[in-house]
Formats: C-alpha cells, structure tokens, sequence
C-alpha cells in the first residue's frame, strides 16, 4: 500500500446504529472519510460478536470507499475467502489468531486484497519481524480488541516509532506499509498519533458523537 502525504481516515462503523447501516456509510463517505473500517467480530477471539461478510457485500453495494476489514476471529483462515468476495480492499488479521499469520497473509494477498496484520496491546512489534515483508499494512490496537468507545492507552503509541524502524530497515530492500492506529481515537488525541507516525486514523465513535462531522475528519487528520 502506497503511503500518502496525506493521513488517511478510516471511519468504524461499530458505533453505528445496525438498524440503518446505509445512513451510517453515506454519513461517513458526505463527512470525507477515506475509507471505511469494518470491525469483524466472532465472541470468540473476542467477547462481542458484530456482523460478517454479508454486512460487508451490502456495504460493498452502497459505496465506492475502500473498505478496510478487521478480523476480530478465530480460525481467520476459514473466512478471508468469503470477505475478498464481499468486496474487501484490504483484510487485516490479528497475529495473536493464527499460528500460521505468515501463510495466511499469502492467502489475503493472492485473493486479491492488500494484507493487514494487527497486535493488541499485549504484542510487540518484534513479533512481526518475519511478517512485515508480506504486509501492506500493519494495525496498531490502542485499546483491547471487542468494543467500541473505550479510552486510547498511550503506551501503545510506542510501538508505532518501533515500526517506522522496522519499516526504514526494509525499505532497503523497497517494501512499503502503512501504519493504521485502532481504538480511541478522539479530536483531542489524534495530534498525538500522528506526531507518532501514523499514517491511518481509525475512528469510530467520536466520529459517529461528532457535531460537525466534517470538521471532525478535517481536525483528526490535521487539515484543519
Ligand atoms: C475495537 C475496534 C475498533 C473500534 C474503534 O475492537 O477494532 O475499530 O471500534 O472505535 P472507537 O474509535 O470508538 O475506539
Ligand atoms: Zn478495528
């Protein structure tokens, strides 16, 4: 994934109302967001459970931002097949899912779609040293996987100077990722992460709580 001069925003529809999925991604797509997050949850790898690749087809149908999809699940492997069909841009999947998180980046990238690898905030990024060569993005979980809404725990941000090395060391060898930062990010903290180096912004709640939610996107992205 080509990084941009520009922070991305990747609006998470989590916090939307479910009962008017169409309304919430016309609201994000008229507020100027880049792309859409989708937060993939199975009450098993953690203790919620959100929609599928159904959800993300439909969505697919409504709009023409890339949609970013978030697997929050086990066994990974049995679905990215289903969610590059629904029309997946990228698929991120968690390392803490998989024992075989490098066989199964194979799989997301000869389906078609950029591979995302994610690590909660128990997992360093040195546990990504062998998968960083395959991955077109790498997800940066400020808050512990499964809700929305909850409160960014700054020392996550850490890891991102940490992958900015990684990231320069293989560049040598011409191999490019994006950082993408997940889970509370507000208007008052978004300077922080992006001073830290991030280059995609997930926000969910704060934005579906935002006013202006324009200005919102204009604000957390630093073009305000
Ligand atoms: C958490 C999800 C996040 C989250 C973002 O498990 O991966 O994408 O919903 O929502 P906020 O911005 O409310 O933390
Ligand atoms: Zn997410």
């Amino acid at each position: 994934m080509q990084r941009m001069a520009k922070i991305i925003s990747a609006v998470s529809i989590l916090n939307a109302d479910f009962t008017d999925i169409g309304f919430a991604v016309k609201t994000a797509e008229e507020a100027g967001a880049d792309w859409i997050h989708l937060d993939v949850m199975d009450g098993g790898f953690v203790p919620n459970i959100s929609f599928g690749a159904k959800m993300v087809a439909d969505i697919h149908k409504r709009t023409r931002l890339p949609l970013d999809v978030h697997l929050m699940i086990e066994n990974p492997e049995n679905q990215i097949e289903a969610f590059a069909l629904a029309g997946a841009s990228s698929i991120t999947v968690h390392a803490e899912a998989s024992v075989h998180s490098h066989r199964l980046l194979q799989a997301v990238k000869s389906l078609g779609a950029c591979a995302g690898i994610c690590i909660t905030p128990a997992t360093p990024p040195s546990a990504l040293e062998y998968l960083l060569p395959l991955a077109d993005l790498v997800l940066v979980m400020t808050v512990n996987p499964g809700f929305g809404g909850q409160k960014l725990i700054p020392e996550c941000l850490n890891k991102i100077q940490t992958l900015k090395e990684m990231r320069a060391s293989l560049q040598d060898g011409r191999k490019d990722f994006l950082i993408s930062v997940d889970g509370g990010v507000k208007e008052k903290n978004s300077r922080l992460v992006r001073e830290n180096g991030a280059d995609v912004l997930v926000v969910g709640s704060a934005f579906f709580e935002a006013p202006d939610k324009q200005a919102f996107l204009k604000s957390v992205c630093g073009r305000a």
